[in-house]
């Protein structure tokens, strides 16, 4: 019961599995959203080496660093090594049989000195590889972030986009910082380490590297092991931090209908779950640590028992033996802190792969070649039989087609899901159209440039969103170089202008996040003025003003007019009386344009316009 209930909430927060209402279709399997469909799906793992070869990439541009760490790296191993090496000589001196132990004391010091010296550069070195590979990879994740279709955040929670931003890309910097000197040093020790061994006894060394084959075995069970736990730990991180973001913006929604139990309930589940997987993965990894410790018990024994041997039997001496067994010690201990370090290596390439997802979504779809820039626009706008819709073979638009040119209003109107924001969402390529076409003065928006057409398109969103700044910063959105004069009479354009001069700072008042600290409607003017400052040709406002007052409406109405005299204009309305002055109503009830006319023959004629009109049909 309980499993079944954190498989749902894990999907439904992460994505982690295909959902049953977007199956993998043709559209999205070729189209702009192809890559993250995959990625939902539980794209296939990659193979370990992939991965990292793939994080290399990161470290391309620091090769002199990396040359700086090789070359610390040797001079740390060549110099503890020497330094160990001097206790031959030393217990030998002891014993008896060589000279000055004062030189070889200071020898050693000087040697251990030099080793920590060079183990504190190589350690800051690394620190600002690492960093930098972590800046680097934030900035592509960011930039992609900015490139994917809508269709990716549709489908995406966005607490576990963030999981990926913050926690994933921290593994892989802690990996890099911690993991991979001990990896290398690791490695150059027991390498410096076995050619001493051999340089020193050549039996014992034989016995000592017996052992190696088993700790390999041991620690490469960890890492596969491992890394599927460790996916499965991010994958619930993510799910958790899903559910932690709906929370938080949802916290009215959660005290308005008494859900604080079902909340915390359901993420006790999401916890518990993570919890779960945190012990998983991290049991291999602790599991590790004692069985290379016991394989290099027993090659320290072996060690020990052959070199007396050679020592009663083949003379050898016994300072020899004592390094040797100085060696055998140093041998194992960078296999025990690699392994100790795995969980972080395991976590870290876990961490890789969700980034390197996302990383491989498919972006919005490339311009086409040639794509045209529009030298100056008039805004002409048509709809040429358009059909569209979210999901392969579940059409929301039919045949679509409609005119709206420079100077005139276009209205839609039609109850809630009729298909009026898809249709405004098609005109600044949002998504793209299933057949037909949409063309900006007679050019097909696909042949448009993207960055061309958005400029000439202005779109107030249904959905309001602000950023966290000043009012002024806010509406200046709409155009970077406006002056404050220009932000000034977008506003009063936009019936926004009385309400900012009465608050506290005025047009410098800072917003919180989304503007959580002014009312919808007041929210939705700052949206109008910034759209207004805009100077596209084309402005499309989907029920723009919703939440506005009557009165404040028409206020709005009339400034956008003056403003907007020469453009052309979509309005989606939710009030009949703002589309009575429109040139042409479009009446849309379940993805088709039913009627269309100016008001005054909409009114006479006995249809759905009329039925709204009357009050007896309900408006979206
Ligand atoms: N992002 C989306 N993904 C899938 N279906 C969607 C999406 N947005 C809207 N729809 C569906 O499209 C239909 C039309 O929605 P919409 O255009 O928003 O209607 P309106 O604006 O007229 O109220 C609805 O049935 C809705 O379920
Ligand atoms: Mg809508």
């Amino acid at each position: 019961m309980e499993e079944t209930q954190t498989k749902r909430l894990q999907e439904k927060y992460t994505g982690s599995a295909p959902r049953a209402s977007s199956p993998k279709g043709p559209l999205l399997a070729h189209g702009p959203g192809g890559g993250m469909q995959s990625r939902f799906s539980g794209a296939k793992p990659k193979s370990a080496s992939q991965i990292i070869r793939r994080l290399l990439t990161y470290l391309q541009g620091e090769r002199k660093w990396l040359v700086l760490s090789v070359f610390l790296m040797l001079a740390h191993s060549l110099s503890s090594l020497s330094a160990s090496y001097m206790i031959r000589p030393m217990v030998n001196a002891i014993a008896g049989t060589g000279e000055s132990i004062v030189l070889g004391l200071c020898l050693m010091g000087a040697l251990y000195l030099a080793s920590m010296l060079s183990f504190y550069g190589l350690s800051r070195t690394m620190l600002s590889i690492s960093q930098r590979a972590q800046t680097r990879l934030r900035k592509d994740l960011f930039e992609k972030m900015q490139r994917l279709p809508l269709e990716f955040y549709d489908k995406s929670s966005a607490g576990d986009l963030m999981s990926r931003f913050v926690n994933d890309i921290d593994s892989i910097g802690e990996m890099l910082n911690t993991a991979a000197i001990q990896l290398f040093s690791g490695l150059a020790a027991m390498a410096g380490t076995l050619a001493l061994m051999y340089a020193t006894s050549v039996i014992l060394a034989l016995v000592a590297s017996a052992f190696i084959p088993l700790s390999l075995i041991a620690l490469k069970l960890v890492t596969d092991k491992g890394r599927d736990r460790y996916r499965s730990q991010q994958a619930a991180l993510g799910a958790l931090n899903g559910y932690i973001e709906e929370s938080i913006a949802g916290q009215k929604a959660v005290k308005a209908f008494c859900r604080e139990e079902l909340a915390i309930e359901e993420f006790s589940v999401l916890n518990t779950d993570y919890k779960k997987k945190q012990v998983r993965s991290h049991s291999v990894a602790s599991l590790i640590m004692p069985l290379t410790n016991l394989v290099s018990n027993l090659s320290y024994v072996a060690v020990a028992c052959v070199g007396v041997l050679l020592v009663a039997l083949r003379n050898f001496d016994v300072g020899g033996v004592a390094v040797f067994m100085n060696y055998a010690r140093q041998f194992g201990r960078p296999l025990n802190e690699l392994s100790g370090q795995m969980n972080s290596v395991a976590s870290a390439l876990a961490g890789a792969e969700r980034v390197f997802e996302v990383l491989d979504a498919s972006p919005e779809m490339a311009d086409a070649p040639g794509a045209i820039t529009l030298k100056s626009c008039q805004g002409r706008l048509d709809f040429h039989s358009v059909s569209f819709g979210y999901i392969q073979g579940r059409p929301i638009l039919n045949n679509i087609s409609f005119s709206a040119r420079k100077g005139e209003k276009t209205a839609f109107v039609g109850s809630t899901g009729a298909g009026k924001t898809t249709v405004a969402s098609l005109v600044p390529r949002f998504y793209d159209i299933w057949e037909g076409s949409i063309t900006l003065d007679g050019v097909d928006i696909r042949k448009l440039s993207r960055a061309s057409l958005r400029e000439n398109i202005a779109v107030i969103l249904q959905d309001t969103r602000l950023s966290t700044g000043t009012i002024m910063e806010n509406i200046r959105y709409g155009r970077l170089d406006a002056t404050d004069e220009e932000v000034v009479e977008a506003s009063k354009a936009a019936n926004a202008h009385a309400f900012i001069e009465r608050l506290k700072d005025g047009y410098f008042t800072m917003l919180d996040k989304d503007g959580g600290n002014l009312s919808q409607g007041q929210r939705q003017l700052i949206s109008i003025a910034r759209a207004a400052l805009s100077k596209a040709p084309v402005l499309i406002m989907d029920e723009a003003a919703s939440s506005v007052d009557a009165r404040s409406e028409r206020l709005i109405e009339e400034g956008l007019k003056r403003l907007f005299s020469d453009r052309t204009t979509i309005v989606i309305a939710h009030r009949l009386s703002s589309v009575m002055d429109a040139d042409m109503i479009l009446v849309m009830e379940q993805g088709e344009i039913i009627e269309r006319g100016r008001h005054e023959t909409l009114a006479s004629q006995d249809g759905r316009y009329q039925q709204l009109l009357c009050g007896k049909a309900e408006l979206a």
